[in-house]
Protein backbone atom coordinates (compact mmCIF):
# COMPACT_ATOMS: atom_id res chain seq x y z
CA UNK A 1 0.00 0.00 0.00
CA UNK A 2 3.21 2.46 0.61
CA UNK A 3 3.33 2.82 -3.24
CA UNK A 4 -0.41 3.78 -3.21
CA UNK A 5 0.75 7.44 -0.84
CA UNK A 6 3.68 8.29 -2.75
CA UNK A 7 3.67 11.84 -5.06
CA UNK A 8 2.56 11.52 -8.33
CA UNK A 9 1.77 13.55 -11.18
CA UNK A 10 -1.65 13.73 -12.77
CA UNK A 11 -1.14 12.80 -16.50
CA UNK A 12 0.96 14.87 -18.31
CA UNK A 13 -0.07 18.13 -16.18
CA UNK A 14 1.74 20.20 -13.48
CA UNK A 15 -0.56 18.52 -10.67
CA UNK A 16 0.42 16.33 -8.38
CA UNK A 17 -1.72 14.11 -6.17
CA UNK A 18 -0.22 13.05 -2.76
CA UNK A 19 -2.06 9.45 -3.52
CA UNK A 20 -3.42 7.91 -6.21
CA UNK A 21 -7.07 7.47 -4.84
CA UNK A 22 -9.55 9.79 -6.30
CA UNK A 23 -12.88 10.53 -4.56
CA UNK A 24 -14.90 9.63 -7.33
CA UNK A 25 -17.97 11.91 -8.21
CA UNK A 26 -20.94 10.92 -6.61
CA UNK A 27 -23.77 13.23 -5.98
CA UNK A 28 -23.61 14.77 -2.85
CA UNK A 29 -27.41 16.67 -2.28
CA UNK A 30 -25.48 19.49 -0.32
CA UNK A 31 -26.90 22.45 -1.42
CA UNK A 32 -29.78 25.20 -0.49
CA UNK A 33 -31.34 27.19 -2.90
CA UNK A 34 -29.31 26.46 -5.78
CA UNK A 35 -25.88 26.68 -3.44
CA UNK A 36 -23.46 24.74 -2.33
CA UNK A 37 -23.49 24.23 1.82
CA UNK A 38 -20.70 23.98 4.92
CA UNK A 39 -21.85 20.64 4.47
CA UNK A 40 -20.18 19.83 1.14
CA UNK A 41 -17.18 21.26 1.87
CA UNK A 42 -16.91 19.38 4.93
CA UNK A 43 -17.50 16.43 3.07
CA UNK A 44 -14.51 17.10 0.75
CA UNK A 45 -11.93 18.40 3.36
CA UNK A 46 -12.84 14.66 4.95
CA UNK A 47 -11.73 13.38 1.89
CA UNK A 48 -8.78 15.11 1.68
CA UNK A 49 -7.90 14.22 5.08
CA UNK A 50 -8.65 10.48 4.12
CA UNK A 51 -6.07 10.40 2.23
CA UNK A 52 -7.38 11.01 -1.37
CA UNK A 53 -5.12 12.91 -3.96
CA UNK A 54 -7.70 14.25 -5.74
CA UNK A 55 -11.49 14.83 -4.80
CA UNK A 56 -14.43 15.46 -7.50
CA UNK A 57 -17.11 17.38 -6.87
CA UNK A 58 -20.34 16.18 -8.13
CA UNK A 59 -22.62 17.05 -10.47
CA UNK A 60 -21.42 21.18 -11.72
CA UNK A 61 -24.62 21.78 -14.03
CA UNK A 62 -22.81 23.70 -16.95
CA UNK A 63 -26.21 25.62 -17.16
CA UNK A 64 -29.53 26.24 -15.35
CA UNK A 65 -31.09 24.02 -17.75
CA UNK A 66 -28.37 21.45 -17.62
CA UNK A 67 -29.64 20.14 -14.00
CA UNK A 68 -32.05 17.65 -13.23
CA UNK A 69 -33.44 18.49 -10.66
CA UNK A 70 -34.54 22.50 -9.99
CA UNK A 71 -32.92 23.11 -7.24
CA UNK A 72 -29.65 21.64 -8.23
CA UNK A 73 -26.81 23.93 -7.94
CA UNK A 74 -25.32 24.97 -11.62
CA UNK A 75 -22.34 26.80 -12.18
CA UNK A 76 -22.73 30.73 -11.87
CA UNK A 77 -21.14 33.76 -10.12
CA UNK A 78 -22.83 32.80 -6.77
CA UNK A 79 -21.87 29.09 -6.56
CA UNK A 80 -18.53 29.81 -8.11
CA UNK A 81 -17.91 32.27 -5.08
CA UNK A 82 -18.97 29.32 -2.38
CA UNK A 83 -17.10 26.49 -4.36
CA UNK A 84 -13.56 28.59 -4.34
CA UNK A 85 -13.96 28.23 -0.64
CA UNK A 86 -14.21 24.86 -0.61
CA UNK A 87 -11.19 24.37 -2.89
CA UNK A 88 -9.54 26.65 -0.22
CA UNK A 89 -10.32 24.37 2.43
CA UNK A 90 -9.37 21.42 0.73
CA UNK A 91 -6.18 22.93 -0.49
CA UNK A 92 -5.76 23.22 3.19
CA UNK A 93 -6.33 19.73 4.23
CA UNK A 94 -4.04 18.86 1.41
CA UNK A 95 -5.69 17.81 -0.98
CA UNK A 96 -6.67 18.75 -5.01
CA UNK A 97 -10.28 19.24 -6.02
CA UNK A 98 -11.84 18.76 -9.34
CA UNK A 99 -15.27 19.77 -10.44
CA UNK A 100 -17.39 17.30 -12.72
CA UNK A 101 -18.86 19.24 -15.46
CA UNK A 102 -22.38 17.75 -16.54
CA UNK A 103 -25.23 17.70 -18.40
CA UNK A 104 -28.17 16.31 -18.05
CA UNK A 105 -29.68 16.69 -21.90
CA UNK A 106 -33.13 14.96 -21.89
CA UNK A 107 -32.57 13.36 -18.31
CA UNK A 108 -34.37 15.62 -16.08
CA UNK A 109 -37.37 16.55 -13.93
CA UNK A 110 -36.82 20.50 -14.07
CA UNK A 111 -39.71 21.76 -13.91
CA UNK A 112 -38.46 25.13 -15.74
CA UNK A 113 -37.16 22.69 -18.59
CA UNK A 114 -40.37 21.82 -21.01
CA UNK A 115 -38.85 20.06 -23.98
CA UNK A 116 -35.34 19.22 -22.70
CA UNK A 117 -32.26 19.00 -25.04
CA UNK A 118 -31.24 15.71 -26.63
CA UNK A 119 -29.09 14.68 -29.76
CA UNK A 120 -32.92 13.08 -30.77
CA UNK A 121 -36.30 13.35 -29.74
CA UNK A 122 -36.87 10.65 -27.48
CA UNK A 123 -39.38 9.80 -24.31
CA UNK A 124 -38.44 10.91 -21.34
CA UNK A 125 -39.82 7.78 -18.51
CA UNK A 126 -37.68 9.86 -15.33
CA UNK A 127 -39.40 12.60 -16.62
CA UNK A 128 -43.30 12.05 -17.37
CA UNK A 129 -44.63 12.17 -14.09
CA UNK A 130 -43.41 15.94 -13.99
CA UNK A 131 -45.01 16.08 -17.06
CA UNK A 132 -41.56 16.48 -19.26
CA UNK A 133 -42.28 13.61 -21.70
CA UNK A 134 -40.61 14.72 -24.83
CA UNK A 135 -37.29 15.93 -25.66
CA UNK A 136 -36.30 18.36 -28.19
CA UNK A 137 -33.61 17.03 -31.06
CA UNK A 138 -30.62 19.66 -30.56
CA UNK A 139 -29.83 21.63 -33.75
CA UNK A 140 -25.97 22.86 -34.34
CA UNK A 141 -26.66 26.06 -32.75
CA UNK A 142 -28.20 24.25 -29.64
CA UNK A 143 -24.79 22.55 -30.11
CA UNK A 144 -22.62 25.36 -29.99
CA UNK A 145 -24.38 26.92 -26.77
CA UNK A 146 -24.09 23.77 -24.71
CA UNK A 147 -20.35 23.62 -26.12
CA UNK A 148 -19.63 27.04 -24.61
CA UNK A 149 -21.46 26.61 -21.68
CA UNK A 150 -19.29 23.79 -20.98
CA UNK A 151 -15.50 25.84 -21.92
CA UNK A 152 -17.39 28.97 -19.57
CA UNK A 153 -18.02 26.64 -17.47
CA UNK A 154 -14.68 24.85 -16.70
CA UNK A 155 -13.04 28.68 -16.98
CA UNK A 156 -14.96 29.62 -13.89
CA UNK A 157 -14.29 26.69 -12.28
CA UNK A 158 -10.43 27.00 -12.86
CA UNK A 159 -10.75 30.90 -11.94
CA UNK A 160 -12.56 29.28 -8.53
CA UNK A 161 -8.79 27.91 -7.79
CA UNK A 162 -10.09 24.05 -8.28
CA UNK A 163 -7.11 21.80 -9.66
CA UNK A 164 -9.01 20.09 -12.60
CA UNK A 165 -12.53 19.62 -14.39
CA UNK A 166 -13.59 15.90 -15.17
CA UNK A 167 -15.93 16.02 -18.47
CA UNK A 168 -19.09 13.90 -17.71
CA UNK A 169 -19.22 11.64 -21.14
CA UNK A 170 -21.05 8.61 -19.51
CA UNK A 171 -23.94 7.48 -17.19
CA UNK A 172 -26.47 8.41 -19.72
CA UNK A 173 -26.15 12.40 -19.43
CA UNK A 174 -26.31 14.34 -22.48
CA UNK A 175 -22.81 13.53 -24.05
CA UNK A 176 -23.50 9.74 -23.60
CA UNK A 177 -26.90 10.47 -25.15
CA UNK A 178 -25.01 11.19 -28.12
CA UNK A 179 -22.26 8.52 -27.82
CA UNK A 180 -25.34 5.79 -27.25
CA UNK A 181 -27.06 4.12 -30.36
CA UNK A 182 -29.96 3.87 -28.14
CA UNK A 183 -30.74 7.57 -27.32
CA UNK A 184 -28.85 9.33 -30.88
CA UNK A 185 -31.01 8.42 -33.94
CA UNK A 186 -29.59 11.41 -35.85
CA UNK A 187 -29.05 11.19 -39.50
CA UNK A 188 -26.29 14.13 -39.99
CA UNK A 189 -22.50 14.02 -39.10
CA UNK A 190 -23.55 14.01 -34.97
CA UNK A 191 -25.56 10.34 -35.38
CA UNK A 192 -24.76 6.62 -36.90
CA UNK A 193 -21.14 5.56 -36.63
CA UNK A 194 -19.30 6.04 -33.90
CA UNK A 195 -16.94 8.75 -35.14
CA UNK A 196 -20.19 10.42 -35.68
CA UNK A 197 -21.79 10.23 -32.46
CA UNK A 198 -18.25 11.13 -30.60
CA UNK A 199 -18.29 14.11 -32.73
CA UNK A 200 -20.05 16.42 -30.49
CA UNK A 201 -18.56 14.94 -27.15
CA UNK A 202 -15.09 15.54 -28.51
CA UNK A 203 -15.61 18.69 -29.82
CA UNK A 204 -17.06 19.96 -25.88
CA UNK A 205 -13.64 18.44 -24.90
CA UNK A 206 -11.68 20.57 -27.32
CA UNK A 207 -13.48 23.62 -26.91
CA UNK A 208 -12.83 23.18 -22.52
CA UNK A 209 -9.03 22.58 -23.27
CA UNK A 210 -9.34 25.66 -25.26
CA UNK A 211 -10.41 27.90 -23.16
CA UNK A 212 -9.10 26.57 -19.80
CA UNK A 213 -5.75 26.62 -21.49
CA UNK A 214 -2.55 24.21 -22.07
CA UNK A 215 -1.50 22.55 -18.21
CA UNK A 216 -5.02 22.78 -16.79
CA UNK A 217 -6.11 18.89 -16.06
CA UNK A 218 -9.12 17.99 -17.98
CA UNK A 219 -10.57 14.41 -16.86
CA UNK A 220 -13.19 12.59 -19.11
CA UNK A 221 -15.32 10.41 -17.41
CA UNK A 222 -16.63 7.57 -19.61
CA UNK A 223 -18.87 4.19 -20.25
CA UNK A 224 -17.05 1.05 -20.73
CA UNK A 225 -20.49 0.02 -22.70
CA UNK A 226 -24.15 1.33 -21.42
CA UNK A 227 -25.27 -2.28 -19.98
CA UNK A 228 -28.23 -2.23 -22.44
CA UNK A 229 -28.83 -4.25 -26.13
CA UNK A 230 -27.40 -2.07 -28.48
CA UNK A 231 -26.29 0.64 -26.61
CA UNK A 232 -22.96 2.66 -26.71
CA UNK A 233 -20.30 -1.10 -26.43
CA UNK A 234 -16.99 -1.97 -25.19
CA UNK A 235 -15.87 -1.59 -29.11
CA UNK A 236 -16.88 1.96 -29.17
CA UNK A 237 -15.33 3.17 -25.80
CA UNK A 238 -11.87 1.59 -27.66
CA UNK A 239 -12.98 4.03 -30.62
CA UNK A 240 -13.55 6.77 -28.33
CA UNK A 241 -10.82 6.09 -25.54
CA UNK A 242 -7.90 6.60 -28.32
CA UNK A 243 -9.69 9.78 -29.54
CA UNK A 244 -9.05 11.06 -26.23
CA UNK A 245 -5.41 10.57 -26.19
CA UNK A 246 -4.77 11.69 -29.19
CA UNK A 247 -7.14 15.02 -28.21
CA UNK A 248 -4.61 15.41 -25.16
CA UNK A 249 -7.28 14.28 -22.33
CA UNK A 250 -5.37 14.70 -19.14
CA UNK A 251 -6.58 11.19 -17.69
CA UNK A 252 -9.60 9.05 -18.68
CA UNK A 253 -12.35 7.67 -16.61
CA UNK A 254 -13.68 4.26 -16.83
CA UNK A 255 -17.18 3.80 -15.94
CA UNK A 256 -20.21 2.18 -17.37
CA UNK A 257 -24.38 2.26 -17.21
CA UNK A 258 -27.38 4.26 -18.26
CA UNK A 259 -28.88 6.00 -14.98
CA UNK A 260 -32.37 6.68 -16.22
CA UNK A 261 -32.28 2.97 -18.05
CA UNK A 262 -29.56 0.49 -15.69
CA UNK A 263 -28.89 2.96 -12.95
CA UNK A 264 -27.77 -0.33 -10.43
CA UNK A 265 -25.24 -1.24 -13.50
CA UNK A 266 -22.64 1.32 -12.16
CA UNK A 267 -22.95 0.63 -8.68
CA UNK A 268 -24.34 -3.44 -8.11
CA UNK A 269 -25.67 -4.83 -5.35
CA UNK A 270 -29.16 -4.07 -3.70
CA UNK A 271 -31.59 -1.55 -4.93
CA UNK A 272 -33.18 0.38 -1.87
CA UNK A 273 -36.71 0.75 -3.72
CA UNK A 274 -38.73 1.36 -0.51
CA UNK A 275 -36.47 4.55 -0.09
CA UNK A 276 -36.34 5.26 -3.62
CA UNK A 277 -40.54 5.10 -3.48
CA UNK A 278 -40.60 7.23 -0.33
CA UNK A 279 -38.41 10.22 -2.08
CA UNK A 280 -40.81 10.19 -4.98
CA UNK A 281 -41.34 13.62 -6.04
CA UNK A 282 -45.00 13.72 -6.15
CA UNK A 283 -48.19 10.67 -5.11
CA UNK A 284 -48.02 9.35 -8.52
CA UNK A 285 -44.53 9.21 -8.46
CA UNK A 286 -44.26 7.36 -5.09
CA UNK A 287 -47.14 4.72 -5.90
CA UNK A 288 -45.83 4.10 -9.15
CA UNK A 289 -41.86 3.18 -7.71
CA UNK A 290 -43.36 1.14 -5.04
CA UNK A 291 -45.67 -1.18 -7.22
CA UNK A 292 -43.72 -1.14 -10.41
CA UNK A 293 -40.15 -0.57 -9.13
CA UNK A 294 -39.36 -4.21 -9.30
CA UNK A 295 -39.96 -4.68 -12.76
CA UNK A 296 -38.11 -1.00 -13.36
CA UNK A 297 -35.41 -1.02 -11.79
CA UNK A 298 -33.18 -3.90 -12.81
CA UNK A 299 -30.52 -5.40 -10.19
CA UNK A 300 -26.98 -6.07 -10.79
CA UNK A 301 -24.63 -8.74 -8.61
CA UNK A 302 -22.06 -7.07 -6.46
CA UNK A 303 -18.47 -8.21 -7.13
CA UNK A 304 -15.30 -6.61 -6.53
CA UNK A 305 -13.82 -4.59 -8.99
CA UNK A 306 -16.32 -5.55 -11.02
CA UNK A 307 -15.46 -3.46 -14.18
CA UNK A 308 -12.01 -4.57 -14.50
CA UNK A 309 -12.49 -7.34 -17.03
CA UNK A 310 -13.84 -4.71 -19.37
CA UNK A 311 -11.26 -1.65 -18.66
CA UNK A 312 -8.28 -4.38 -19.25
CA UNK A 313 -9.54 -3.96 -22.80
CA UNK A 314 -9.19 -0.19 -22.57
CA UNK A 315 -5.44 -0.58 -21.11
CA UNK A 316 -4.37 -2.43 -23.91
CA UNK A 317 -5.14 -0.20 -26.47
CA UNK A 318 -4.26 3.42 -24.86
CA UNK A 319 -1.11 4.54 -22.46
CA UNK A 320 -2.93 7.39 -21.42
CA UNK A 321 -3.14 7.75 -17.47
CA UNK A 322 -6.39 5.57 -16.81
CA UNK A 323 -8.21 5.44 -13.64
CA UNK A 324 -9.88 2.27 -12.62
CA UNK A 325 -13.41 2.80 -10.52
CA UNK A 326 -16.38 0.18 -9.53
CA UNK A 327 -16.52 -2.11 -6.65
CA UNK A 328 -12.69 -0.92 -5.38
CA UNK A 329 -12.92 -2.93 -1.82
CA UNK A 330 -9.39 -4.13 -0.67
CA UNK A 331 -6.34 -4.47 -0.21
CA UNK A 332 -5.84 -6.99 -2.07
CA UNK A 333 -8.31 -5.63 -4.74
CA UNK A 334 -6.18 -2.47 -4.87
CA UNK A 335 -2.84 -4.42 -5.45
CA UNK A 336 -4.93 -6.45 -8.69
CA UNK A 337 -5.90 -2.97 -10.33
CA UNK A 338 -2.36 -2.00 -9.58
CA UNK A 339 -1.17 -5.07 -11.59
CA UNK A 340 -3.27 -4.71 -14.16
CA UNK A 341 -1.36 -1.46 -14.74
CA UNK A 342 -4.19 1.29 -13.94
CA UNK A 343 -2.45 4.56 -13.06
CA UNK A 344 -5.08 5.79 -9.99
CA UNK A 345 -8.16 4.27 -8.23
CA UNK A 346 -11.29 5.79 -7.91
CA UNK A 347 -13.97 5.19 -5.08
CA UNK A 348 -17.38 6.01 -4.34
CA UNK A 349 -19.57 4.30 -1.35
CA UNK A 350 -16.45 2.98 0.55
CA UNK A 351 -15.28 6.78 1.13
CA UNK A 352 -18.81 7.62 1.71
CA UNK A 353 -19.32 4.81 4.30
CA UNK A 354 -15.45 6.03 6.33
CA UNK A 355 -13.66 8.84 4.98
CA UNK A 356 -10.77 7.00 6.40
CA UNK A 357 -11.08 3.86 4.86
CA UNK A 358 -7.79 4.58 3.30
CA UNK A 359 -6.12 5.46 6.23
CA UNK A 360 -7.00 2.67 8.00
CA UNK A 361 -6.00 0.07 4.53
CA UNK A 362 -2.38 1.82 4.65
CA UNK A 363 -1.93 1.35 8.75
CA UNK A 364 -2.77 -1.73 8.29
CA UNK A 365 -6.01 -1.68 10.90
CA UNK A 366 -8.64 -3.06 8.44
CA UNK A 367 -8.40 -4.56 4.81
CA UNK A 368 -11.32 -4.25 3.36
CA UNK A 369 -14.05 -1.92 3.35
CA UNK A 370 -17.27 -2.73 6.07
CA UNK A 371 -19.80 -0.83 2.71
CA UNK A 372 -22.53 -3.71 1.95
CA UNK A 373 -23.34 -2.19 -1.18
CA UNK A 374 -26.68 -1.66 0.46
CA UNK A 375 -27.21 1.18 -1.63
CA UNK A 376 -28.75 3.36 0.80
CA UNK A 377 -26.37 6.25 0.67
CA UNK A 378 -28.74 6.79 -3.02
CA UNK A 379 -31.94 7.84 -1.37
CA UNK A 380 -29.98 9.44 1.52
CA UNK A 381 -28.44 11.91 -1.42
CA UNK A 382 -32.08 13.25 -1.91
CA UNK A 383 -32.74 13.71 1.72
CA UNK A 384 -30.58 15.55 3.75
CA UNK A 385 -26.87 15.09 1.72
CA UNK A 386 -25.29 11.33 1.02
CA UNK A 387 -24.55 9.72 4.03
CA UNK A 388 -24.42 5.67 5.40
CA UNK A 389 -26.71 4.35 7.40
CA UNK A 390 -24.41 2.10 8.50
CA UNK A 391 -22.43 1.95 11.71
CA UNK A 392 -18.97 2.95 11.47
CA UNK A 393 -16.62 0.21 13.40
CA UNK A 394 -14.35 1.79 15.55
CA UNK A 395 -10.85 0.09 14.44
C1 LIG B 1 -24.77 8.18 -3.81
C2 LIG B 1 -24.08 8.08 -5.14
C3 LIG B 1 -24.16 9.14 -6.04
C4 LIG B 1 -23.49 9.08 -7.26
N1 LIG B 1 -23.50 10.19 -8.09
C5 LIG B 1 -22.70 10.20 -9.18
C6 LIG B 1 -22.53 11.41 -9.92
O1 LIG B 1 -23.10 12.44 -9.62
N2 LIG B 1 -21.69 11.36 -10.98
C7 LIG B 1 -21.02 10.22 -11.35
O2 LIG B 1 -20.28 10.26 -12.32
N3 LIG B 1 -21.17 9.08 -10.66
C8 LIG B 1 -21.97 9.05 -9.58
N4 LIG B 1 -22.05 7.90 -8.82
C9 LIG B 1 -21.30 6.70 -9.22
C10 LIG B 1 -19.95 6.60 -8.53
O3 LIG B 1 -19.09 7.64 -8.96
C11 LIG B 1 -19.25 5.26 -8.85
O4 LIG B 1 -19.15 5.14 -10.25
C12 LIG B 1 -20.01 4.04 -8.30
O5 LIG B 1 -20.51 4.29 -7.01
C13 LIG B 1 -19.11 2.79 -8.28
O6 LIG B 1 -17.99 3.02 -7.48
P1 LIG B 1 -17.87 2.41 -5.97
O7 LIG B 1 -18.07 0.93 -6.11
O8 LIG B 1 -16.49 2.79 -5.52
O9 LIG B 1 -18.95 3.04 -5.16
C14 LIG B 1 -22.75 7.92 -7.62
C15 LIG B 1 -22.69 6.85 -6.72
C16 LIG B 1 -23.34 6.92 -5.50
C17 LIG B 1 -23.24 5.75 -4.54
Amino acid sequence: MERCFMEKSLGNSQLKLRSLFIRSAAYEGMQKDGLPTEALTEHHVAMAKGGVGLTTVSYGAVSPEARTFHEQMYINPQSLEKLALLAGAVHEAGGKVAMQLTHCGYFTKNIKVKRPLAPSRVLNAYGILSGIIFSREMEENDMEKVADDFANAALGIKEAGFDAVEIHMGHGYLLSQFLSPVTNKRKDAYGGSVENRSRFPLEVLSRVMEKTGPGFPVLVKLNLSDGLRKGFSLEDCKYVAKKLEDLGCTALVLSGGFTSKSPFYLMRGKVPLLGMACNGDNFAEKVTMALFGPFIVRKYKFEENFFLKQAREIRTCVTMPLVYLGGVDSKAGILEILEAGFDFIALARALIHDPDFLLKLKDGSIDRTECNRCNKCVVEMDRQGVKCVLPLEAN
